[in-house]
Formats: structure tokens, C-alpha cells, sequence
């Protein structure tokens, strides 16, 4: 079995694989109480002054296929219940729950279970291994419930154990595992299902921060290969802008932002999400795209070195890109080297051009290239697939966008740097 293989003939990919539209978990009240509660101006209040808690409120999301879709927030905010209710382990008081477009909130318990069966994989925070049953027998449990014949169920729980790096475990007993290795566990009897929806509740929360970081790249791995729906619950924020296509932030019930990592560290919704986003390592969130500029000076190859020289010159430039007629970049030029040309008789830029700069591409992570910032003539130059000059990211653009200044004083004091070296 490969991973992937039952999902190729699934509706098509412009339906959301999961739609939440208005969804309300009341705690603690009856269902009519629950519901006068909710139809009140400030819910919240009126479901507290009946005695109950509203764990969640007009929880709206969609989540693309094999999208990463993580759910942020802290402890209380209304995570879990939120994910609960995906797979109805958490009955919605109020709204909608649509699975590739079925609405599974008034679904008959059979149809329920047909779908939690063979649609959603679920792994916890706690590993919820058993104790006295082999690795291989807990990876394979998943199928064994499900009614999956002896000898598959171990052909498949071998295949995801070694999915997960434990292909020579199965035999061990949980508590001669690590930590980590433990939750690798509990990662292999959810693949071994290969559910088209996995659900993750703060799986890696219980594990130290180098084998957490492992156990975040081990995922990224499985969903490069496999882009398997997954709703991924964390309150780290680092951890959710890594791994998360989409993050939703939640405070009190409500989602106060949801949008990819990137964007809601650039650009946070309010007070609530800027403090949150202060605290993250930019670095590894931001990529070169994040901070793309334009490229001051584009000369073509075909360009005369003299009259280059002088536009340089113009521009008070020491440096600038060279690109082919089809648009491809071929290189950087410097003052010197264009000088030499020139006195050379040279009739074009093709004999000037080097390589002297660091070339990255639009996915680049900041902190994997900001080393190299401002030490060329040029800045750090993204360049996209094709070859084509994409546009450069200054230092004084990546200093200013890691300062944990507000995004209004980081606009300003951008402007202001980037005056600075214009005049440099
Ligand atoms: N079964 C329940 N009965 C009553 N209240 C509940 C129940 N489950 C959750 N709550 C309350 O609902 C609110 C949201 O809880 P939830 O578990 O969804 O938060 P969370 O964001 O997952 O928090 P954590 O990070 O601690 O796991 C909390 O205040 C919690 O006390
Ligand atoms: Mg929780």
C-alpha cells in the first residue's frame, strides 16, 4: 500500500476537505438553554450566567485538501474542542460540520462511524499506547478495529513503523521506547490506517525541544510525501508557523486570525496576536518572498559597458544584474569590471559579467541566508525556478523585518534604513 493511493479519486480539490461554518460547543447547560444562550446578544456572557461555558464560538474555517492546518492559542482557548468536533467526539451545540461537503452534524451513528472508521485518523498528546501489547501490535490496532485481516494488519504496521524510522521496533514493548519514539508509535497506527483526514492534538507537547524539532521534521517529511488533510492543535507558536499551510489563532472560543504563518507575523490582527508573534524567530518564519524588493539596477547583456558605467554612476550603484534576452539572470557586474570593458573595446556586457553574488529562492527561510546579507555588491538575489531575476532582499530589509518592533514601526524604520543605504 502506498500512502495517498485511496485519496487520487476524491471530489475535486476546490472543495474544502473540511468546512466549519458557525460552529458553538456549549458546556455544561441542556440543549434548549444551550441554544437560547447562544441566540443572545453577547453569548458568551448569557451561556456563563446559566452556568455553563461556551468552549467554543461561530468557529468558521476551511480547510483545503492536503492542507496542514494548525490550530493555535493558549491553554483553555478552545483548541480541542474545536478539533473534537471535527470528528464529533465533541457533539457542535450550534453550526455546521462539512466533510468533503457531507454535513456530518445530523449524521445517522452508523454513517458516523463509517466515517471516523475509514476518513479520520486522530493521534493525542499522550501517546496512548498499551502497556503490555508490542510496538507492531499497537501500530496496528487502527486496522485491527476496523476489521483488517491478520496478516495485512502486520504488513501494514510494519510498512508505517518503518515509515517513521522504528522499522526494527516492532517487537519492543512501549516502555523500552523513548519519548519521542513512543509518539513515532502512536504517528505509524494512525498512517497505518492512511485516513484522508488526520487530526493531531498537541501530539508533540510532552516531548523535549530537539526531539520535538525531529519529530515536526518527520512530519513535514510524511506530508511532502503523502499531503494528507491534517488539523494539527499546538500552542506553540514557533511550532505552528514551521509547520502550518494555514494557522488559526483562538482566543476565549473565538479565531481571532487565520492565516499562513507568514502573513500573521507580518500583518497581526490585533494587540492579542502581536504579542504572541513577538516571541517568534522570524528567521525561520519569513522567507526571501516574504521580503521581496525590486532589484534597483537591470542591465541587459546586450547593453554597451560604457553606457552601463555611466548608469551605474547615475545611480550611485556599485553593482548591478546582468540578465539574457530571455529574461534569465546571468549574472552581476560590478563598476570595475564594466570599466575593464569597456577600455577593452568590449561591445557588449557579456565579458563582465560574474558570479559574485548568493543567489537564493523565493522559499528560502531568512535565517538560512541573512548570513550572507550584505556582504556582495548586490544584495541577496531570489531567483525563481525558471532562472529569472525575481527580485533581491536587502539587509536593511531583513533587519528591520526580525526587530520585534510593531509592524507600523517596523514600516517606518524600514523607509528610514532603506534611505540610508540608498545614500551609502
Ligand atoms: N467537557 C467539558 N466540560 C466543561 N468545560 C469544558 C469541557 N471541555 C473543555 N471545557 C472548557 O472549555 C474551554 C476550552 O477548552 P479546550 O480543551 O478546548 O481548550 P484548549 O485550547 O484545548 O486548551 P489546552 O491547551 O489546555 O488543551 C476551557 O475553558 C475548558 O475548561
Ligand atoms: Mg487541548
Amino acid at each position: 500500500m502506498t500512502a495517498g493511493q485511496h485519496r487520487a479519486d476524491e471530489p475535486a480539490a476546490e472543495q474544502p476537505a473540511i468546512e466549519g461554518r458557525s460552529l458553538s460547543k456549549v458546556y455544561g447547560l441542556g440543549d434548549r438553554q444551550a441554544a437560547k444562550a447562544l441566540a443572545a446578544p453577547d453569548p458568551a456572557r448569557a451561556v456563563a450566567a446559566a452556568g455553563g461555558y461556551l468552549g467554543a464560538s461561530d468557529v468558521s474555517l476551511s480547510i483545503a485538501r492536503g492542507e496542514m492546518f494548525v490550530v493555535m492559542g493558549l491553554s483553555g482557548s478552545g483548541k480541542s474542542t474545536v478539533l473534537r468536533m471535527i470528528n464529533r467526539l465533541n457533539e457542535p451545540t450550534a453550526g455546521e460540520l462539512l466533510i468533503d461537503g457531507e454535513d456530518i452534524t445530523g449524521v445517522s451513528d452508523s454513517r458516523l462511524r463509517e466515517i471516523r472508521n475509514n476518513d479520520i485518523g486522530m493521534v493525542f498528546q499522550h501517546f496512548s499506547l498499551f502497556p503490555h501489547r508490542t510496538v507492531r501490535d499497537n501500530a496496528a490496532y487502527g486496522l485491527k478495529v476496523r476489521g483488517v485481516g491478520k496478516a495485512e494488519r502486520r504488513e501494514r504496521a510494519d510498512a508505517a513503523l518503518a515509515r517513521v524510522g522504528l522499522g526494527d521496533r516492532g517487537d519492543k514493548l512501549p516502555h523500552e521506547l523513548s519519548g519521542g519514539m513512543r509518539q513515532r508509535v502512536g504517528l505509524a497506527r494512525a498512517l497505518a490506517v492512511d485516513p484522508p483526514i488526520l487530526l493531531m492534538d498537541e501530539p508533540f507537547s510532552a516531548l523535549d525541544p530537539l526531539i520535538r524539532r525531529d519529530m515536526q521534521d518527520l512530519l513535514l517529511q510524511l506530508q511532502a510525501e503523502d499531503r494528507r488533510t491534517t488539523v494539527f492543535v499546538t500552542h506553540d507558536l514557533n511550532e505552528a508557523m514551521r509547520i502550518g499551510d494555514q494557522v488559526m489563532v483562538m482566543r476565549e472560543g473565538r479565531v481571532v486570525q487565520c492565516a499562513p504563518g507568514a502573513e500573521i507575523v507580518a500583518h497581526p490582527a490585533d494587540d492579542y496576536v502581536s504579542e504572541f508573534v513577538a516571541d517568534v524567530d522570524r528567521a525561520r518564519v519569513l522567507t526571501a518572498y516574504d521580503l521581496l524588493r525590486p532589484a534597483r539596477l537591470v542591465f541587459s547583456v546586450a547593453d554597451r559597458p560604457d553606457e552601463a558605467l555611466r548608469r551605474l554612476g547615475d545611480n550611485e550603484a556599485q553593482g548591478a544584474y546582468v540578465t539574457a534576452a530571455d529574461e534569465r539572470l546571468l549574472g552581476v557586474v560590478t563598476d570595475a569590471a564594466l570599466l575593464a570593458a569597456a577600455n577593452r573595446g568590449d561591445r557588449d556586457l557579456a565579458g563582465a559579467v560574474s558570479q559574485d553574488f548568493h543567489r537564493v529562492e523565493p522559499t528560502a527561510l531568512i535565517g538560512d541566508f541573512m548570513h550572507r546579507a550584505g556582504r556582495q555588491v548586490v544584495p541577496v538575489t531570489v531567483v525563481d525556478e525558471r532562472g529569472r531575476l525575481s527580485g533581491v532582499v536587502p539587509r536593511a530589509t531583513i533587519l528591520s523585518a526580525l526587530s520585534t518592533a510593531s509592524p507600523q514601526e517596523r514600516d517606518r524604520e524600514e523607509r528610514e534604513l532603506e534611505l540610508e543605504v540608498a545614500r551609502a
